[in-house]
Formats: C-alpha cells, sequence, structure tokens
C-alpha cells in the first residue's frame, strides 16, 4: 500500500495520529488497525456505522464499476480535472470523500499526470468495504473504509475535499479542511437522468435541496458554480440497469417503474451535473 500521507491519519477512537508500525498503523493508546494486503486500511469505528454493512453493497458498486469504467461519465471527470487542476501547488492533498469504487480520483489522478507540474498527494475514502476494495484495484494510493461523519485525517490537513453525489458532513469537511481549503460538492442538476425518471416515476418531481444551506451553517462560503449538460450515448439494457444499480432511484422507484426500465435498450439520457465550490471559512 502506498500510504502517501501516513502522518495526516488519526485514529477513529481517540483522534491521535497513527504511526506505522509493521503491518499496522498504531496510536499512542494502542488502538491499532491492520494495512490490509489488498491495500486499504478500515479506520471505521463501531460508532460510525449505522448497520452491519454500511454504505453501498456489492452488487451497486460492481454496477457502478462497470458503467464508469465504460466512459459515459467521462465528461464529469474531464471538468473535475479542469476546476481541480489549476489549483494545485506543493505538497498539495486532495480527499475523495465517499469515492466509491475510485472512478474519479483514478481520471484525476491519470489527467493530472500528463498536465500538471506538481503531483498532489490523493486519499480516497468510503464507508463501503465494498467500495474501496474496487478502489484499491484502479491506483495505488491511500485508501481507507471511514465516514464522513468521523473522518480519520488531522485537522487542518486537507486542501481539497471532492464529494461527489455523496453524502456530505459539513462539520466533519471543515475540520480536516485547511483555512484556505475548499470543498468541490458534484451532484445532480434538475434534469438529470430526466427520461429514465419519466419512465420509473408516475411524475417527475423537482427536489427541493438544503444541502447548501446546511454548508453555510457549518461555516462554509460559496464559491463559483458551474454546470455541465450532455446525452449519452444509446445505453443497453444493462447499462440501464447498472445506471438504476448506482442511484438513489433503484430504493425509491415503484416494482411497475422498475419493470418498465428493465424493458428499455438504446435508450439515452440526459446527464445534468452541477459543481459546486464551497470555501472553508476557517472557523471552526
Ligand atoms: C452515490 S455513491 C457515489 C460514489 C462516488 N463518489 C461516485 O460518484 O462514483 C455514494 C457513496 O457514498 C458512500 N457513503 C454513504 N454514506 C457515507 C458516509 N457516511 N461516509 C462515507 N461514505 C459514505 C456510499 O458507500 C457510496 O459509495
Amino acid at each position: 500500500m502506498k500510504f502517501v500521507h501516513n502522518d495526516l491519519l488519526t485514529c477513529p477512537l481517540d483522534q491521535h495520529a497513527l504511526q506505522l508500525d509493521g503491518d499496522c498503523l498504531r496510536c499512542e493508546s494502542g488502538h491499532a488497525f491492520d494495512v490490509g494486503k489488498q491495500g486499504y486500511v478500515n479506520l471505521l469505528g463501531a460508532a460510525d456505522k449505522r448497520s452491519r454493512d454500511p454504505g453501498d453493497d456489492k452488487e451497486m458498486v460492481a454496477a457502478r464499476r462497470n458503467f464508469l469504467s465504460d466512459g459515459h461519465y467521462q465528461p464529469i471527470a474531464e471538468r473535475l480535472t479542469r476546476l481541480v487542476e489549476p489549483l494545485i501547488t506543493r505538497d498539495y492533498i486532495i480527499v475523495d470523500a465517499g469515492c466509491g469504487e475510485g472512478y474519479y480520483l483514478q481520471q484525476l489522478a491519470a489527467q493530472i499526470a500528463v498536465s500538471s507540474a506538481w503531483e498532489p498527494s490523493m486519499i480516497g475514502f468510503d464507508i463501503s468495504k465494498w467500495a474501496v476494495q474496487a478502489a484499491t484495484r484502479r491506483i495505488a494510493t491511500t485508501w481507507l473504509v471511514a465516514s464522513n461523519r468521523n473522518i480519520p485525517l488531522a485537522v487542518s490537513s486537507v486542501d481539497c475535499l471532492l464529494s461527489l453525489f455523496g453524502f456530505p458532513v459539513f462539520n466533519s469537511f471543515q475540520s480536516v479542511l485547511k483555512e484556505d481549503g475548499r470543498l468541490l460538492m458534484v451532484d445532480a442538476g434538475p434534469q438529470h437522468l430526466v427520461e429514465l425518471r419519466k419512465v420509473i416515476y408516475p411524475e417527475v418531481r423537482r427536489s427541493d435541496s438544503t444541502i447548501l444551506q446546511q454548508a453555510y451553517a457549518a461555516g462554509f462560503l460559496q464559491g463559483e458554480t458551474s454546470t455541465l449538460q450532455f446525452r449519452t450515448a444509446p445505453l443497453s439494457q444493462l447499462q440501464i440497469h447498472q445506471l438504476l444499480s448506482m442511484t438513489p432511484h433503484l430504493f425509491r422507484a415503484t416494482r411497475e417503474g422498475k419493470e418498465r426500465a428493465a424493458r428499455l435498450d438504446q435508450f439515452s439520457v440526459t446527464v445534468d451535473v452541477v459543481f459546486q465550490w464551497l470555501h472553508s471559512g476557517g472557523d471552526t
């Protein structure tokens, strides 16, 4: 495992610094965490779990991995690089919070390697061990099983946090970001997958998100916003199933809606994504 910044990691049980000691990470109170042969370390405390197998399950991870590997969301990864790359300086630290199976960090690393003068350190973590196991197969970097609610990273250590289609916990994000740190949120816009939503729901609703209000309440300051819209190539039945399986629509759609979606083939959808920068207020 390539621990790019081992000194940044903290114990999820008492927040003391972790030190590499043979095959494990240990804090001064003696809490130890095995560095798995698979290339990640599990820093999810028992209190951070809300279920026995938290986060995306094995099938959802496989669906997302296959769909993203086919390149359908590559324009999102390209826009991500365009937004993040100009910020990178020496010793820059990027953390993908809720990294899923690692597609975006892999794309970012590959694109930055071609065009940036600096090689940033990258850390990805997710609450799903299945997602993190899959991520270790994408690139060698620091992958952690961990929760947004208790991020096992030193206070004020991170330059850039990414939360793509994630479940942000703004107080934790504030705590690990440097005073001049930034958070990039990437979320679905109003037209996202609208064609598929029309098939699976009797009525397509616009969700009124309060997420930015939560961010401001935690001390974040609004930064630049940009949007990206494109249509996918026609998707096969299998790809539509994978797409549905990697979104919350899998749980929300009715049985009839899912049956209608299962009959779709060579079906193109609109991708509508909002990129929102938030600046750490540096006041927590
Ligand atoms: C919709 S997926 C997005 C994954 C990835 N960012 C992407 O866009 O491909 C949401 C991810 O958040 C993870 N997740 C859910 N709750 C979390 C938490 N409290 N802390 C960290 N990750 C969490 C899930 O396991 C899942 O991998």
